[in-house]
């Protein structure tokens, strides 16, 4: 369902562009463009055009008052396991006694207690939680997501969730994509052998994958204790021959190799990062791969943030997204997420802006669909409550500041 709208009197439009702004670190990370006392035309739930609102055009269209308010693209969340079984509370509960979560992995919790659970669960069961959670976020302004599989860990779990995800796609009013992550763990029986639960992803579970066009991308968890860069290397080669191109989970538990992995066969997007340093960044820098970092999974974890300044300011490109799944990051709470980067991964609120739209929508190759306000992009759009400045939005964290969101042209 796409709608027309004319949204006048905006106090400032964030991210305004007639054309798709870079996909760029350095100074261009932080830059936004605005448009003061604003108006916003939507037709067909597209972007039509914007301007000063004394250039406005007289149109007998639905209309939306936004006067001390402003109009944000909505998030474009990269990176979320949305699709699971069941809460994960009681490891909260161990973690607040002193385990850590490779610990709780290590006894079989953790991915694989996510594992066992959902291959106990039916299609219909998997799509009522991961439909409620979707619904949750796009009300706190998410406008596109990526959905992972990675709680199968078998052949049928696998091609399970992801046919949940294609019947997310279908019904759901924001735009979804794909990923197949069934290197999220080693189930318990390969724990020693890893090669043929490689082989099994390999000429099992990504040929029928692909038949079925299921997935977008294909993600591994390259990191201390589950996939190594060689393992890694050798299942983003596969994927490639279906055309799926990584996405890959790198660098969250130790300095792994996952970063270099994922830039050398031409990864959208290596996120985590919580462990980066000098080889980190210079494998990055001059790749077209995004670093996407997931701050609200340290905070969840306690663990060290990226170093998203040191990021930046080497000129790669940064996305922030939620990673919303029951183990790390129970939330997909991106107004959270954007104020966790200025709070505690020192971005600004600009640059933070632009990580969780422009650059969250070229981690998932729809910048010419999404991601700022741009002629012939969809009018996804967040409408905030009366604010007195962009930084005002990270800075009152907790806050509730959205107060309507705009779907295709849409009040929601
Ligand atoms: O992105 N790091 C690997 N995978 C997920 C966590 C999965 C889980 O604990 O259920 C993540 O943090
Ligand atoms: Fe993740």
């Amino acid at each position: 369902m796409t709608g027309n709208l004319i949204i006048r009197n905006i106090k400032k439009l964030f991210l305004a562009s007639d054309r798709t702004l870079p996909c760029k670190g350095g100074e261009e990370q932080a830059n936004v463009p605005v448009i003061d006392n604003a108006y916003l035309l939507i037709e067909d739930g597209k972007i039509s055009s914007f301007g000063p609102d004394n250039e406005a055009p007289e149109i007998r269209f639905p209309k939306l008052d936004a006067t001390e308010r402003f109009i944000l693209p909505s998030w474009v969340d990269s990176h979320t396991h949305l699709v699971s079984a069941k809460s994960r509370e009681g490891e909260f509960v161990d973690k607040i006694k002193g385990l850590s979560y490779e610990e709780i992995a290590e006894r079989g919790g953790g991915i694989l207690n996510s594992a066992r659970t959902l291959e106990r669960t039916s299609e219909d069961e998997l799509f009522i939680g991961a439909w409620h959670r979707l619904t949750e976020i796009i009300g706190m302004g998410t406008g596109a997501v990526e959905i992972k599989s990675g709680y199968g860990l078998s052949y049928e779990s696998e091609l399970k969730m992801l046919r949940v995800i294609k019947r997310l796609k279908e019904k759901s009013p924001i735009p979804i994509k794909a990923t197949f992550l069934g290197a999220h763990a080693y189930p318990m029986e390969y724990r020693n052998d890893h090669n043929t639960y490689i082989d099994i992803i390999v000429d099992q579970m990504l040929p029928d994958i692909a038949a079925e066009d299921l997935a977008d991308y294909i993600d591994v968890f390259c990191d201390r204790g589950f996939f190594s860069p060689e393992e890694t290397g050798r299942i983003l080669e596969a994927g490639a021959k279906y055309g799926l191109k990584p996405k890959i989970h790198a660098n969250e538990l130790d300095y792994s190799g996952g970063v270099q992995v994922g830039v050398k066969h031409g990864a959208i997007s290596v996120d985590h990062l919580e462990c980066v340093g000098p080889e980190e960044l210079s494998a990055l820098k001059g790749s077209s791969t995004v670093a996407t970092l997931l701050p609200s999974t340290a905070f969840f974890l306690g663990i060290d943030y990226a170093p998203a300044r040191d990021i930046i300011d080497y000129g790669v490109p940064v996305a922030i997204a939620s990673d919303y799944n029951p183990g790390s990051s129970p939330s997909g709470n991106m107004p959270f997420v954007v104020s966790l980067s200025c709070i505690q991964m020192k971005m600004l609120p600009e640059e933070a802006l632009r990580a969780a739209t422009l650059h969250g929508a070229y981690a998932l190759e729809m910048e010419n669909e999404l991601g700022s306000v741009t002629p012939g992009k969809w009018a996804n759009l967040i409408l905030t409550k009366k604010v007195p400045s962009l930084a005002f939005l990270p800075y009152s964290f907790g806050s509730d500041w959205i107060e309507k969101v705009v779907i295709k042209g849409k009040v929601q």
